[in-house]
């Protein structure tokens, strides 16, 4: 039987957002602007990309403003009309066409695991992406095409995996991998933020995965874990018992915007690469750099 299309993503973004208090206190992270779009644009943007069509959002408590930011603003559509700002009417026309965009409450933020689990309904018997809301890769949507393509070749989940130093993995979902290629693993075992000397390996887990309908059953499994949450990377560890696991490794170009330092990294590299800021920017970061005495 032919390996089904990927055509659904979902976006868990119904976190607090703590480690970027006090600008998420009355706001979602994922609407934290990274030059001139919320994160969350670029993280939609890349679904489409990769040649997504249908998207569900995980929202939460005072996370309406994201719905709003995809939808149609009639007062603001005439006023730019009225205004002859026909570039801006029309970007702002795009941004609320873009893809089928849905959304659902998680109701209490119980972790990631538990954010994944409340789209099934929505996704039914199909594979599926999952982005996290807070998840930038300035990569034009290659690694998440590059997963979606190693789905297709093998019917089997893809999680993307990233190189950490020993001294950061404790932060992250932590692989056990056997090595297929330079880009490719099988997944052997997988655990959440393990002491550095438990740690399986360097490749952690990075906010993009694509699933087989069958995490959901894993999902259900899965009890509070590490934080006392339910944890994404507990339901993948079910999963293996049961199918193969995939990891697609990648280099660079991922940015955990809700991470304040990530947060300015993502900001510089976006704009530097803006036809319209980037000169400018450009000559601005060099001035600085002299001034300071860092170059
Ligand atoms: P994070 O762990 O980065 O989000 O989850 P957080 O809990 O908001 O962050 P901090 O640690 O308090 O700063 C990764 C993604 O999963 C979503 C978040 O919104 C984020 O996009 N998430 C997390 C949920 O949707 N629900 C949850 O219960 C937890």
């Amino acid at each position: 039987m032919a390996t089904p299309h990927v055509t659904k993503a979902v976006i868990p973004a119904a976190g607090l957002g703590t480690r970027f208090l006090p600008a998420t206190k009355a706001q979602p992270k994922e609407m934290l602007p990274v030059v001139d779009k919320p994160a969350i644009q670029y993280v939609v943007e890349e679904a489409v990309r990769a040649g997504i069509d249908d998207i569900l959002i995980i929202t939460g408590r005072g996370k309406r403003t994201l719905e709003d930011h995809f939808d149609r603003n009639f007062e603001l559509e005439y006023y730019l009309a009225q205004k002859g700002k026909e570039t801006e009417l029309a970007e702002m026309k795009a941004l609320a066409e873009m893809a089928d965009i849905h959304y659902v409450r998680q109701g209490e933020p119980l972790g990631l695991g538990h954010a994944v689990s409340v789209a099934r309904k929505h996704v039914g018997d199909n594979p599926f992406v999952v982005m996290l809301g807070d998840d930038i890769m300035v990569d034009d949507g290659v690694v998440l095409t590059e997963m979606i393509d190693t789905y297709a070749h093998y019917g089997r989940s893809v999680v993307a995996l990233s190189e950490f130093p020993a001294s950061e993995i404790s932060a992250y979902g932590c692989v056990d991998p056997e090595v297929i290629s330079d880009d490719l693993v099988q997944v052997r075992g997988i655990v959440e933020k393990p002491a550095p000397e438990d740690a399986p390996s360097n490749l952690a887990v990075m906010g993009r995965y694509v699933f087989t309908p069958e995490i959901f059953d894993a999902l259900e499994q899965v009890r509070p874990g590490v934080g006392g949450e339910i944890q994404l990377t507990d339901a993948i560890a079910v999963l293996l018992a049961s199918q193969t696991v995939y990891g697609w490794v990648f280099r660079d170009g991922r940015y955990d915007i809700g991470k304040k330092l990530d947060y300015l990294r993502a900001t510089v590299e976006l704009a530097l690469e803006r036809e319209d800021l980037g000169p400018d920017f450009r000559d601005f970061l060099v001035e600085l750099l002299d001034k300071r005495g860092l170059r």
